[in-house]
C-alpha cells in the first residue's frame, strides 16, 4: 500500500485514491470554498491521488444544479485555486473526472432524492436512445450526429481547460448509466446506426470522445477511464465484455481502468459485500494485462494490502471511508506501524502522539494475550 506507482510521467506516493464523489454543492458549475476544503483536506490526509467528483462538460451535462462543471472561463480559475492548494501544500496529485449525465440529468440534489427529476429549472436530457433511465424520469432525446459532434467537442474543451487549471490526470466517466456508459451497455443503447448494435458499435462514441481528449491532453500525463464492468443484469455487460471494453480504451491510450460496476439499469440485481467489485478488476488486470483501480466497499488497510500484493489491482479507490475520515491513509499507516509515512509538517506532533498511543495499545494487547 505504501509503495509508489507510476503512470506515464506521474508518480504516486502510495496506492490510495480518493474516489470521485459528487458533493452537489456548486453553483453554475463553479467549485467553491467547500470543494477547496473537501478536496484539499483529503489531499492532506495522505491519499496519493485525489479525484474530483464527476465534473460536467456543459450545463446540460450536469446531473443536478449542484454539480461542478468545466465549461465556463470562471471554472478554470476556481479549479486552479484547488489544484494549486493541493500542489503547494501536499504531495498528492489531483485528477479531474469528466462526464455527462445523459438520461440521468436534470435531477434533484442527492439528499433531495436520487434520480428524482427537477420540477423547475431543469433542461432537456439527451441519450443514445429515447427511453428513460427508470420509470418517472425524463425521456431523453436520441442524439443526432450534430449532438454527437457537439458533445465530443464539449469534452475536448473541458480537457483543454483542465490542463490550464493544473490537473495532473484526467478520468473519463464511462460508468453508472450516465451518457457514455449508456452508449456502451445494450440496456441503454437501442440505436440502429453505427453507434448501436454490436459492442464495437456501442463503444464507438465513447472511444471517439476518449481519443479526441487524448489528442489534446499532454502525452506525459495519464488518463483513466471509469467503467461499469457488469450491469448486474442478465443479457447486459458482464466480465468477458468488460475485458473487451478495457482493451479498447487501453488501445486508444487509456493508462488505467477504474473498475466500478452497475447503476446502469433499474433492473440490476447487484451482489454486495466486502470488496465486491474487486474480482472484476482482477479479471481485467490479469486477463488483459492492463493496470486497474479497484473500488467498492474497500474499508480496511489489510484489504488494500491484500488486493495490491495479490496483483488484483494497482490502486485502490475509497469513497465513503474518506467521507468518514479524510486522514484515512495517515491513520492506516499508523495502525500498521508504518512510521515512514510522511505527514504534513504542520501535523507532525499529531503523528507522534497517535503512533505512541497505538504502540502502547499493541503492547497492552500483547500483554493481555500472553497472560491468558
Ligand atoms: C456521495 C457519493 C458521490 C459519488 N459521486 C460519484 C461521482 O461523481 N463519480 C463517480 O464515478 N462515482 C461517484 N460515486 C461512487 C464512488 O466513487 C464509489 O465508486 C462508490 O461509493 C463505492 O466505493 P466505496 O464503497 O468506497 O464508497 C459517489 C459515491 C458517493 C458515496
Amino acid at each position: 500500500m505504501f509503495t509508489p506507482f507510476t503512470l506515464r510521467g506521474l508518480t504516486l506516493e502510495n496506492r490510495i485514491v480518493v474516489s470521485p464523489m459528487d458533493m452537489y454543492s456548486a453553483e453554475d458549475g463553479t467549485p467553491n470554498d467547500f470543494h477547496l476544503v473537501h478536496l484539499g483536506g483529503r489531499a492532506l490526509g495522505g491519499a496519493a491521488l485525489v479525484m474530483t467528483e464527476m465534473t460536467c462538460v456543459s450545463p446540460e451535462a450536469r446531473i443536478s444544479l449542484g454539480c461542478t462543471g468545466m465549461y465556463r472561463d470562471e471554472h478554470v480559475d476556481a479549479w486552479r485555486r484547488i489544484t494549486e492548494m493541493v500542489h503547494r501544500w501536499t504531495p498528492a496529485k489531483i485528477c479531474l473526472q469528466l462526464g455527462h449525465s445523459g438520461s440521468r440529468g436534470s435531477t434533484k440534489l442527492m439528499w433531495e432524492g436520487n434520480d428524482v427529476p427537477l420540477e423547475e429549472g431543469g433542461w432537456e436530457c439527451i441519450g443514445p436512445s429515447a427511453f428513460p433511465f427508470r420509470d418517472g424520469m425524463q425521456v431523453p432525446r436520441a442524439m443526432t450526429r450534430a449532438d454527437l459532434e457537439r458533445v465530443r467537442g464539449d469534452f475536448v474543451r473541458a480537457a483543454r481547460m483542465a490542463l490550464d487549471a493544473g490537473f495532473d490526470m484526467l478520468e473519463l466517466h464511462c460508468a453508472h448509466g450516465y451518457l457514455l456508459s449508456s452508449f456502451i451497455t445494450p440496456l441503454g443503447n437501442r440505436r440502429s446506426d453505427a453507434y448501436g448494435g454490436s459492442l464495437e458499435n456501442r463503444l464507438r462514441f465513447p472511444l471517439e470522445v476518449f481519443s479526441a481528449m487524448r489528442a489534446v491532453w499532454p502525452a506525459e500525463r495519464p488518463m483513466s477511464v471509469r467503467i461499469s464492468a457488469t450491469d448486474w443484469v442478465e443479457g447486459g455487460i458482464d466480465g468477458p465484455q468488460a475485458v473487451q471494453i478495457a482493451r479498447a480504451f487501453h488501445r486508444a491510450g487509456a493508462d488505467i481502468i477504474h473498475v466500478s460496476a452497475g447503476q446502469t439499469s433499474a433492473m440490476a440485481k447487484p451482489v454486495y459485500g466486502r470488496m465486491f467489485q474487486t474480482p472484476l478488476s482482477d479479471r481485467i488486470r490479469n486477463e488483459a494485462g492492463i493496470p486497474t483501480i479497484a473500488v467498492g466497499n474497500i474499508t480496511e488497510p489489510d484489504q488494500v494490502n491484500g488486493i495490491i500484493a495479490a496483483g488484483r489491482a494497482d490502486l485502490c479507490a475509497l469513497a465513503r471511508p474518506h467521507l468518514a475520515d479524510p486522514n484515512w491513509t495517515l491513520h492506516a499507516a499508523a495502525q500498521l506501524g508504518y512510521t515512514r509515512q510522511p505527514w504534513p509538517v504542520q501535523y507532525l506532533t499529531g503523528k507522534e502522539q497517535l503512533e505512541r498511543n497505538l504502540r502502547r495499545q499493541r503492547e497492552l494487547d500483547l500483554l493481555g494475550t500472553s497472560t491468558i
